[in-house]
């Protein structure tokens, strides 16, 4: 079973059960060389934290040796290792060497005979060099593997490979196929070529084309990626499970890994990790040292780093800023920035998982920072979903200090004395309608004040576009005082731009649609504001609390008289998750939807997003936010998919 314990976007935190133990996602797999075991497993497990392994069942099956000694004790008790163990098939080999004497049924029987926790089918490596129809093949074999696989696996948890070189059609093909196959981990194959030429931008296109097809209840493991220059961008694109080999390989040679790249000893001039292995020492007594010494320190000194990135990472999912730490990675080396910046073309895909709001501001770190899926979505948001006061006149403020509405209130107080106006801030976001100054990121995002090229451009170019597609009269920069003068000439008397009014009316088409403010808001409306802050606390409308507004990201938390007005407004399953009835009762006490009790969603939403819980019959039932896609609702079995903040008690009925 796979369980999402956390998320933000395509990556997670999960929990995988194993026979040998719960294995954390994302998580850093150490490969295992049975035949010289630079750092022995017990120590990998007890002193390094490593909960899981991987080990090639290829090797242990073709030394005569080890072979018996597999097969009598099993192998957790010959490698010692009282963790999680994965086994590999023979497929690399057949990339390194040529053909494997070994066939697919032999080779997965063989790793369910020696107790692997994790067994991998005998897929075909598709070579970046080959051409389309030799892949197609290589797929439809890999896949009929699978299959043959899955009905021999038994107790064993069986990894499917997901190949299809660097045709996206034909990775999302062998990923969907994979769907209906028993399989329980798929690892994404055939990539090693493209980590070994620096090629991340191909290797990005792979991996989203691959989780386009993969059941997202199942972890997606990176075939072969150990280098811990990568995993914040892997972890980002929604990968959970990495192999090392390197860090052992590397040491063989002098090579010293860093989260930025690959050292050669030879080249390093100093040595400025505090790792428990090179603590205490300097690169002259390093570079000293006996060559087996020497190896042995670098692997672990390897195995540290990519350890300590990969609970970086995790932090950083957890804290809300692993897109922050991806796009800072990326900069260390300018083929992954390649990487980085081929997410731009992903952005529908990434947008479809991208969260309401999180925790903490977005930080720019460079002009890839606006490809984010969240600013696709400002972009795509204001265009379909906003409609602008009617006014004569349209004032656009220069940025400036945030929120806007509340450092710019004095000019808008003097412009709206003498002119019936509209206000937009030129923002990094573009043009920004001044009363969406508080909401998620505009309000929670951080840019330098020296803009650079791209922005400069990009803000005119949406300047341009706003000035040709207006509807105002009148429209005009904001040029201090004078502004007011000028119109008070121009205009026809006071404006009655509410802001208030029009905040709450902006938010709520954003947040829940168009049409949303016309349902929420019809009757008498008064706005609750906080006595410390001013800012908007509570809608009342006709005498009923519909929505609360929050002060960390300016978004609307629902109340049920506000999910009733939406309910009638748009038709099911707009905003809506219908739960089956034996859920019913449960949500109405204030308790979770769980995985596996959804009917249906809506599947605009997405995750964070408020979501009115109903039963069949679309009485409401419960509110809450959500955390599953519809499309993930469907694969998830166990956790949560809905968090309920308030259960609806239902009309008593009698027995
Ligand atoms: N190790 C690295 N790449 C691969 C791959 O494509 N398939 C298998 N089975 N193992 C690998
Ligand atoms: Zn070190």
């Amino acid at each position: 079973m796979f369980e999402l314990i956390r998320r933000d976007g395509l990556a997670r935190i999960c929990k995988l059960d194993t026979k040998h133990g719960v294995l954390e996602t994302p998580a850093l797999l150490p490969v295992v060389n049975p035949r010289f075991q630079t750092i022995r497993p017990r120590e990998l497990y007890e002193t390094f934290g490593f909960k899981a392994i991987i080990t090639n069942s290829y090797i242990i099956k073709n030394d005569d040796k080890m072979r018996p000694d597999a097969l009598a004790k099993g192998l957790h008790e010959m490698l010692d290792y009282p963790g999680t163990i994965m086994t590999d098939s023979g497929t690399f080999q057949s990339h390194m060497y040529g053909e494997v004497e070994v066939k697919n049924d032999e080779i997965v029987n063989f790793q369910r005979e020696v107790g692997s926790d994790i067994g991998t089918v005998l897929d075909i490596f598709t070579e970046p060099e080959w051409g389309y129809e030799k892949t197609s093949e290589a797929v439809d074999v890999t896949l009929e593997r699978t299959r043959e696989a899955a009905s021999l696996k038994g107790e064993m948890m069986l990894a499917g490979v997901v190949q299809g070189s660097i045709y996206p059609d034909l990775r999302e093909r062998c990923a969907t196929e994979l769907r209906g196959i028993d399989a329980d981990v798929h690892p994404i194959g055939g990539i090693v070529p493209l980590m070994e030429n620096y090629r991340y931008a191909d290797l990005v296109d792979v991996i989203i084309a691959s989780k386009k097809g993969l059941p997202p209840n199942r972890p997606v493991h990176l075939f072969g990626a150990g280098h811990p220059m990568l995993f914040s961008l892997a972890v980002l694109l929604g990968c959970d499970m990495f192999d090392s080999a390197s860090y052992a390989k590397f040491a063989r040679d002098d090579r010293y890994m860093t989260i930025e790249r690959t050292m050669h000893l030879a080249d390093m001039k100093g040595l400025d990790c505090d790792c428990p292995a090179c603590v205490g020492r300097s690169i002259d007594q390093l570079k000293a040292m006996k060559p087996a010494e020497r190896a042995d320190l670098i692997a672990r000194h390897n195995l540290y780093i990519s350890k300590m990135e990969m609970d970086r990472v995790k932090r950083a999912l957890l804290e809300g800023n692993l897109w922050e730490l991806a796009e800072q990675r990326c900069r260390s080396h300018p083929a992954l920035l390649d990487g980085l910046r081929r997410l731009k073309e992903h952005q529908d895909f990434m947008e479809r998982t991208e969260p309401l709001s999180r925790d903490g501001a977005i930080f720019y770190t460079g002009p890839e920072t606006m490809n984010r899926p969240v600013m696709h979505r400002v972009a795509k948001r204001l265009k379909e979903r906003y409609t602008a006061p009617r006014t004569d006149v349209m004032v656009v403020f220069e940025g400036g200090e945030k929120p806007y509405s509340w450092h710019r209130a004095d000019d808008i107080k003097a412009i709206l004395d003498v002119a019936d106006s509209h206000f937009y801030v030129m923002s990094e976001f573009g043009p920004v309608p001044i009363e969406l100054d508080e909401m998620y990121p505009i309000a929670q995002s951080l840019f330098p004040s020296i803009q650079d090229r791209d922005m400069v451009d990009r803000v005119r170019e949406q300047m341009e576009d706003l000035a040709h597609t207006h509807q105002y009269g009148l429209s005009c920069m904001y040029d201090g005082e004078s502004t007011a003068e000028m119109l008070a000439s121009l205009s026809k008397g006071k404006g009655k731009f509410d802001i208030d009014m029009a905040r709450v009316r902006a938010v709520a088409d954003y947040q829940f649609g168009k049409g949303a403010a016309d349902a929420l808001f019809s009757g008498k409306v008064e706005l609750v504001k906080s006595k410390n802050t001013e800012k908007i606390r509570n809608v009342i409308v006709d005498g009923e609390h519909v929505v609360s507004m929050r002060a960390e990201d300016g978004f609307f938390t629902l109340r049920p008289p506000g999910a009733r007005r939406l309910l009638k407004t748009f038709p099911s399953p707009r905003l809506r998750a219908v739960v089956s009835d034996d859920s019913v009762p449960f949500n109405r006490e204030g308790k979770n939807v769980m995985c596996g009790f959804i009917i249906d969603t809506d599947e605009g939403l997405r995750p964070s997003d408020e979501v009115i819980i109903v039963d069949k019959n679309d009485d409401l039932v419960a509110i809450g936010r959500i955390i599953l896609t519809k499309y993930e609702a469907e694969f998830f079995k166990k956790g949560l998919a809905i968090k309920t903040r308030e259960g609806i008690k239902g009309p008593v009925t009698s027995a």
